[in-house]
C-alpha cells in the first residue's frame, strides 16, 4: 500500500473519535468568549468615554510593540489561508462533511475571532493607519501560504502542533507588555486568545499522539521533515502597500525578537516541548529509518541552541508604514 493510502487509512481509523475531540478541544459559541466582551459597547451611552479610555492607554505603548500587534492581527487575519490549506488535507472531506472537515470549520471558527477582536482594538486605538494594515492583510491573502507540508496530514498535525504553541507564546508576551504599561483591556484580550492558540495547540499534538499509536515509523519520519525544511512561520510572504512579496516578514520578525515576544529560543524551547510531548525517546516499533529520524530529533535542540547564540539583530526599530512616527 502507498503511503497515501496507509495515511488515508489512518485518517479515516481516527475519524470516529473527531466529534468527542471536538468537544474536548472546542467550545461551542453561546459559551465562548466573543470579540464584544473585550471591546466598548457601541449600544452604550458610555462608548465614547470607553474609546477615549483606549487611545489614552494606547498613547503608553512602544513603537516596535504597535508593530508586533499589527503582524499578528494581520497573521490572525490570513485565516482564509489556513482554513483552505487544512481542507485540502488528504482524510479531510469538505463535499462529504466528514468529521475531519467538521474539525477544521469549528477551529477556524473560534480562530476567526482572534482576527476580529484585534483588528477592532487597533482600529479605536489612534495609534496605526488602518488602511495600510488592510492593504497588507488582503496581499497577505491574495498572496498565499506554503509550508511545505503537502496535504500529509502527518506533517500538517506537526506543524499546527508546532505553530498553535508559537501563537501562545506570542499573544502571552504581548499580553504581558501590555499589562506592564498598565494596559490591562489590551493584556486580557491577548491572553484570552492565547488561552483558545493553547487549547488548539493540546489537541493538533493530540491528533499527532494518536497516528503515533497506529503507524509509529512514518508519523516520526514526517516529525523529521518538518524540523528539518524547519517550521516556517504563516505570515512568511508579509509585505507592505507597494512592495515585493516578503518583504516586511523579516523586519517584523527581528521586531518580535527585538521585543522578546517570539524569539529563535522559543523556537527551540516549542522543539523541545513536542519532543517530550509525544514522548519521542519512549517510542518503539520503528523501523530502521525512523530509529534514524528519532536520534536526529533527540539531539537537535541542542544543536540548535549553538547555533542560536551567533544570531544577532538589528537594534533600531524598522519604519513600518502600518505605524506612523509622527504619531508618536
Ligand atoms: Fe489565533
Ligand atoms: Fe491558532
Amino acid at each position: 500500500m502507498s503511503q497515501k493510502n496507509v495515511r488515508l487509512e489512518v485518517m479515516k481509523l481516527l475519524e470516529k473519535d473527531v466529534d468527542s475531540l471536538i468537544d474536548k478541544y472546542l467550545i461551542p459559541p453561546e459559551k465562548i468568549w466573543q470579540p464584544t466582551d473585550f471591546l466598548p459597547d457601541s449600544e452604550s451611552n458610555s462608548f465614547f468615554d470607553e474609546v477615549t479610555e483606549i487611545r489614552e492607554l494606547a498613547k503608553e505603548l512602544p513603537y516596535d510593540f504597535w508593530v508586533v500587534l499589527v503582524g499578528d492581527m494581520i497573521t490572525e487575519e490570513a485565516l482564509p489561508s489556513y482554513e483552505s490549506w487544512l481542507m485540502d488535507l488528504d482524510g479531510v472531506g469538505q463535499a462529504e462533511r466528514n468529521p475531519w472537515a467538521k474539525w477544521v470549520r469549528h477551529w477556524a471558527a473560534e480562530e476567526n475571532r482572534h482576527g476580529d477582536v484585534l483588528n477592532k482594538y487597533l482600529y479605536l486605538s489612534g495609534r496605526v493607519n488602518m488602511r495600510e494594515i488592510e492593504i497588507t492583510t488582503q496581499h497577505l491573502i491574495a498572496d498565499g501560504f506554503d509550508i511545505g507540508t503537502d496535504r500529509d496530514p502527518y506533517k500538517n498535525f506537526v506543524y499546527t502542533s508546532f505553530q498553535e504553541l508559537a501563537t501562545y507564546i506570542s499573544h502571552n508576551r504581548v499580553a504581558n507588555l501590555a499589562k506592564k504599561q498598565g494596559n490591562n483591556q489590551l493584556s486580557k484580550m491577548c491572553k484570552i486568545i492565547s488561552g483558545d492558540e493553547m487549547r488548539h495547540h493540546h489537541a493538533y499534538s493530540e491528533f499527532v499522539e494518536r497516528i503515533f499509536a497506529v503507524d509509529p515509523s512514518q508519523m516520526m519520519l514526517a516529525f523529521q521533515y518538518m524540523m528539518k525544511q524547519k517550521i516556517t512561520m504563516p505570515a512568511v510572504f508579509l509585505r507592505e502597500s507597494g512592495e515585493k512579496i516578503g518583504t516586511a516578514f523579516e523586519e517584523f520578525s527581528n521586531t518580535a525578537q527585538r521585543i522578546g515576544v517570539y524569539t529563535s529560543l522559543d523556537y527551540i524551547e516549542i522543539l523541545e516541548k513536542l519532543i517530550k510531548r509525544w514522548e519521542i525517546d519512549k517510542i518503539s516499533n520503528l523501523n530502521d529509518e525512523a530509529e534514524k529520524a528519532r536520534d536526529y530529533l533527540m539531539k537537535l535542540p541542542e544543536r540548535m541552541l549553538r547555533l542560536a547564540d551567533r544570531i544577532k539583530l538589528p537594534e533600531n526599530s524598522f519604519e513600518f508604514k502600518w505605524v506612523e512616527p509622527a504619531k508618536l
